[in-house]
């Protein structure tokens, strides 16, 4: 979709629908009331009737209003006036790029991005409707035999603002939105991709094509050379497969030469069956999800690169699938990692710590800044924090707090649990030095436990998105999550929003 910014009178814009917004209680918001005063009262007859009672998300679509250019006038329900927070303003807007798509029209005008949300600016509201909107116009049909059917979002929109003054403001805000977006979208084109197409060697060469696109340094790692290396416990996951594993390597060199990278670390499992420890089969196609760490790693990496940030960031991606057969690992069995830690594996489908492991080790030869790893590693953290917050856990208290404020600032929100000493106790093994599962309680925290052991050398955190990075049920799909988190947060470290 394209976006611009523009400032003027509603009444006065040659567009195919002009969008304004109504509180409850049928009160015009002040661009509706323009429209109204230009329409002679018509938008007000037409709210005392009752016809639109401004509940958040309702619509309401009106022709050839009296005194006003634009072909149509879309009505947009805002709800309660003094509780316009964030998650309405999101709602309305998502509604009426809903109605705006069911309409079929080609382009329209939106004068939400002004209205006042509650503890934000215009810079927030502009880049929120940019990644609402394009949320609303996602559509995933590359594996349909006839794609293109049903109804199409708007090609364009432009974004009103209320004062010319803010027009500079609002244009980059409209364009770190699109980069967001962007980024968001090939995360949810890889996620939603099968794991019959979406393989460690498609994953691999999709990281080739956007490094090629974007300008990036790629380097893709086969098995001879993850052997050479010594990362065993990745491997001892990847030889349950056919599918040869592969371990990418992206570097955005923004900064200067002596400037310590950012390290964000995807897990990328194509497909979780559990392996030998094999999982119930009642939604087992949502383990294809598996690899979406991954895939918001290349996500952020693309919005980085488009928003040509002066830092270094290094992406690093573990990529197989893990699968039952006569090479795969069995429970009990002791494996070496890349730090020269052994690790018995008593539950194969705990296999996520496994992979990350051997990157979190590899990271240390960047020297990095800090490394935040992305994974959806635990069902326990579905089970406490729902489908609304990733979980953060962190070694170090002042990038969980960047993280939890580029969340924040991104509405992608995370939420910080303990990484006490106390719970590592769980992860004794009487066979290794250590097991790779706690037990029942606590299993988002033990698996961040478990991870902790490798990232000795650095500031670390680890985002658990096993909740956030897809939907299921009947708008089953990936959501993009978490690359507006780390793109703020990378955005912010460059000196940036
Ligand atoms: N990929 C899964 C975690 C997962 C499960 C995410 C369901 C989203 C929904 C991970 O590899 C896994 O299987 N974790 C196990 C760990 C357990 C064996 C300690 C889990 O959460 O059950
Ligand atoms: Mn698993
Ligand atoms: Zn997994």
């Amino acid at each position: 979709m394209e976006f611009s910014i523009k400032s003027g009178s509603p009444e006065k814009q040659r567009t195919a629908c002009v969008t304004v917004g109504v509180f409850e209680h049928r009160k015009l918001s002040l661009a509706g009331q323009i429209l109204d005063q230009a329409a002679n009262g018509y938008l007000a007859d037409i709210l005392r009737r009752g016809d639109m009672d401004g509940k958040t998300g309702a619509t309401l679509l009106l022709h050839n209003v009296p005194g006003v250019t634009a072909e149509r006038v879309l009505l947009v329900g805002l709800g309660k006036e003094r509780e316009f927070h964030d998650k309405a303003y999101r709602d309305a807007l998502h509604a009426a790029v809903k109605a705006l798509s069911d309409l079929g029209v080609a382009e329209a005008f939106v004068y939400l991005s002004e209205l006042p949300v509650r503890k934000r600016n215009l810079a927030w509201n502009v880049e929120q409707a940019v990644l609402v909107a394009e949320e609303a116009a996602y559509r995933f049909e590359q594996m349909k035999s006839k794609p293109g059917e049903g109804k199409k979002a708007p090609r364009k929109l432009t974004l009103a603002v209320s004062r010319r003054g803010d027009m500079a403001e609002a244009t980059a805000a409209a364009a770190r939105g699109q980069a967001i977006a962007r980024g968001m979208t090939l995360a949810k084109d890889l996620g939603n991709l099968p794991g019959n197409v979406c393989t460690p060697s498609y994953l691999a060469d999709q990281a080739k094509a956007l490094a090629k696109e974007a300008g990036l340094k790629v380097q893709v790692l086969e098995r001879a050379q993850i052997e050479k290396l010594g990362m065993g416990s990745f491997l001892s996951v990847a030889k349950g497969s056919d599918e040869p594993p592969r371990f990418i390597i992206l570097e955005h060199k923004g900064g200067d030469k002596g400037q310590k990278p950012v390290v964000l670390v995807g897990k990328g499992i194509t497909f979780d069956s559990g392996g030998i420890s094999l999982k119930p089969a009642a939604e087992m196609d949502e383990m294809k999800y598996d690899m979406c760490g991954a895939a918001s790693v290349l996500g952020a990496l693309r919005a980085v690169a488009e928003m040509k940030l002066p830092l270094n960031v290094v992406g690093l991606i573990p990529t197989c699938e893990n699968l039952p057969s006569g090479r795969a690992n069995k429970p009990g069995d002791v494996v070496t990692s890349l730090s020269g830690q052994t690790i018995e594996v008593l539950n194969t489908d705990a296999e996520g710590r496994l992979i990350l492991c051997d990157a979190l080790t590899y990271a240390e030869r960047f020297e990095p800044a800090a490394v935040v790893d992305i994974a959806t590693l635990t069902g326990a953290c579905v089970i406490a924090l729902g489908h609304v917050a990733t979980g953060l856990l962190a070694n170090h208290d002042g990038l969980a707090r960047e993280l939890i404020h580029a969340g924040d600032a991104a509405y992608d929100r995370c939420w910080q649990l303990p990484l006490w000493d106390d719970y590592q106790e769980q992860l004794k093994s009487n066979f290794a030095d250590m097991a790779n599962i706690g037990g029942r309680p606590a299993g988002t925290i033990t698996a961040a436990c478990f991870l902790s052991r490798f990232t000795e050398k650095y500031h670390w955190a680890h985002l658990d998105i096993a909740g956030t990075a897809w939907k299921s049920g009947k708008d089953k799909g990936a959501t993009g999550r978490p690359v507006p988190l780390l793109v703020h947060f990378l955005a912010k470290r460059a000196g940036q929003v």
